[in-house]
């Protein structure tokens, strides 16, 4: 990571964050698959416009890498300096270190500095302000595509299935939203799309 990628744009420091020290320990122990998650295919599906992708909280994300491997440029956001590494090592290896931007920060206080994106993409994360900047930034016509575990109780990083398209904004179409079951794990996946220019936050 150059020090331009690692530079957050607001809020808390991320050397401070208290996410960061147990994901950091987490990435260095778990050997990376760099997995393309399915709301990818789903996107580029259903039709994206040009320009780029948003992702937050990505970890070691094959998403990412499979989106700059189709040409876009992908911001990649995470809290982990660790997990952006890894991803940025990968991306060298695949040649295309020049399209994944790692920025580590907050994605709870992330300042895309008046950005718009064809795709903003969050999997296996939730936090409601991260989702408000997330649907923030979609340009016309882009989609947000967003897959968050799911818990009956109010839970960290958890929400009810359903409450992903409660939280969007005005000017949002539905295309999907399902429960999606992996072994034990349930998670709800929403892909939604801009129909009009979301407010700048
Ligand atoms: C369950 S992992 C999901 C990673 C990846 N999106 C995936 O689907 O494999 C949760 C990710 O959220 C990141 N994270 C946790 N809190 C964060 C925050 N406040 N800002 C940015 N990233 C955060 C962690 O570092 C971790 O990479």
């Amino acid at each position: 990571m150059s020090r331009s990628d690692r530079a957050p744009r607001r809020g808390a420091p991320p050397g401070r964050h208290p996410d960061l020290l147990r994901w950091n320990a987490r990435y260095a122990d778990e050997p990376p698959a760099f997995r393309p998650h399915p709301l990818v295919e789903a996107a580029l599906d259903a039709g994206l416009p040009e320009g780029p992708v948003l992702e937050l909280a990505c970890g070691r994300s094959g998403s990412a890498l499979a989106l700059a491997r189709r040409g876009r440029s992908v911001i990649a956001v995470d809290i982990s300096d660790v997990a952006l590494r890894q991803l940025g090592a990968e991306a060298d290896r695949r040649g295309l270190r020049d399209r994944v931007h790692l920025v580590q920060a907050d994605a709870q206080a992330f300042d895309t500095s008046g950005n718009r994106f064809a795709l903003v993409l969050a999997t296996l994360y939730w936090d409601p302000a991260a989702f408000r900047i997330g649907c923030a930034v979609v340009a016309p016509g882009g989609l947000i595509g967003w897959e968050a575990l799911t818990a009956a109780q109010p839970r960290r990083f958890h929400v009810r299935h359903g409450e992903l398209s409660a939280h969007l904004p005005g000017g949002f179409q539905v295309l999907s939203e399902s429960l999606v079951q992996t072994g034990a794990r349930v998670t709800t996946r929403l892909l939604a799309r801009a129909t009009a220019g979301s407010p700048l936050l």
